[in-house]
């Protein structure tokens, strides 16, 4: 029987197989559901800035009524603070309760400010770990790459500054230039990166004229920009790399472990199959190709594939798409 034992931010886990943030992973039962199904660990579905600023509001409301307005100003500038992520606490304060395996918890953030005092909390509330969902669109049309990317290393630096817990940040694959951010972010200590966070895509229904959202779901198919880029990742930073994005079956994680990545997280696979067995059937799918290859355990055959092993031209770089395109063509 193969050893599956993995690391990952520097938590033991059982396995490389992490759940990663979706509707699945935002209740008790579901969590634990997913434990007894064989995940190594799950990162909790991603609290927004807007939800707590809703929260907020909500609550400035419903004090309007029968507090002074000098009252209320104070309140209203305090209560972002004093409420920060409470809900979600108490959740996360539930889960850590009810399961045993590592709980990541996942804050999509804008603003440095709220979010040092709400990753403390998370921290008190007895998280593993803190994903950083890095997604804010840059709409700006003043605003450079350059500073894109600075102001987005700022946040994680004064998150860093404050937590004692592991950090990862769920990367988007949009950066003009991915490697030297994530080697910015793996300097300014990071413990961990995720390639790639996948965006729920807005529609556009031509009948009506008009905008939709609608879950997506990935297939294996996508898994190749993942393996491409952890490939070429691996060896410029020493934090842990997860890859999501396409993971579906015992070989996709194998071809995850085999560009280097420490672990895979799945999400749409859960969906699309809507049974939770398909997490024991990943694993076994990948205990089934280490057993078949002669392979122990993980370390045997981890980042075989990453670009650095691979410098005699066949690598993840252009000299590939070189020669697949001549055969095309
Ligand atoms: C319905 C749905 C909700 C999601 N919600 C979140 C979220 O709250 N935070 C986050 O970081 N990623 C979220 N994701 C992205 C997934 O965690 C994952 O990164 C992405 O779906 C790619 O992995 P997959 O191919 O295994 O689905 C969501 C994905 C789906 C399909």
């Amino acid at each position: 029987m193969a050893n599956l034992k993995a690391s990952y931010l520097g938590l033991e886990l059982k396995n490389p197989l992490v759940v990663s943030s979706n509707p699945l992973t935002d209740s008790v039962t579901s969590v634990a559901r997913l434990e007894a199904a064989g995940a190594a660990a799950v990162v909790m579905r991603s609290i927004f800035e807007e939800q707590i600023n809703a929260d907020v509001a909500e609550m400035v409301e419903s004090l309007e009524g029968d507090t002074s307005m000098a009252a209320l100003e104070y309140l209203r500038a305090d209560l972002p603070g004093q409420l920060g992520p409470e809900k979600y606490v108490e959740k996360l304060k539930a889960m850590r309760a009810a399961v045993k395996i590592p709980i990541i918890a996942s804050i999509n953030c804008v603003k440095a400010a709220n979010w040092v005092s709400y990753a403390k909390k998370l921290e008190r509330a007895g998280a593993d770990a803190i994903e950083l969902n890095l997604y804010h669109m840059p709409v700006d049309p003043a605003e450079t790459a350059a500073s894109v990317e600075t102001r987005r290393l700022m946040l994680v630096k004064a998150i860093l500054s404050e937590v004692k817990l592991p950090v990862t940040v769920k990367l988007s694959s949009h950066y003009t230039s991915l490697l030297a951010f994530a080697r910015m972010l793996d300097a300014a200590g990071v413990r961990g990166m995720v390639l790639f966070n996948r965006f729920l895509q807005t529609r556009v229904n031509a009948e009506t004229e008009s905008i939709f959202y609608a879950p997506d779901y990935s297939s294996p198919n996508v898994l190749h920009s993942q393996l491409r880029w952890t490939a070429v990742i691996r060896d410029w930073v020493r934090c842990s790399v997860a890859i999501s994005g396409g993971i579906h079956s015992g070989e996709d994680l194998a071809k995850a472990l085999l560009v280097g990545a420490d672990i895979g997280y799945i999400c749409s696979v859960l969906h699309v199959r809507r049974d939770l067995k398909v997490i024991q059937e990943i694993l076994d799918g990948l205990s089934a190709w280490m057993a078949h290859r002669g392979y122990a355990a993980l370390p045997a055959f981890r980042g075989k594939l990453r670009e650095t092993n691979l410098r005699d031209g066949t690598g993840f770089e252009r000299m590939q798409y070189v020669r697949a395109a001549a055969k095309v063509s």
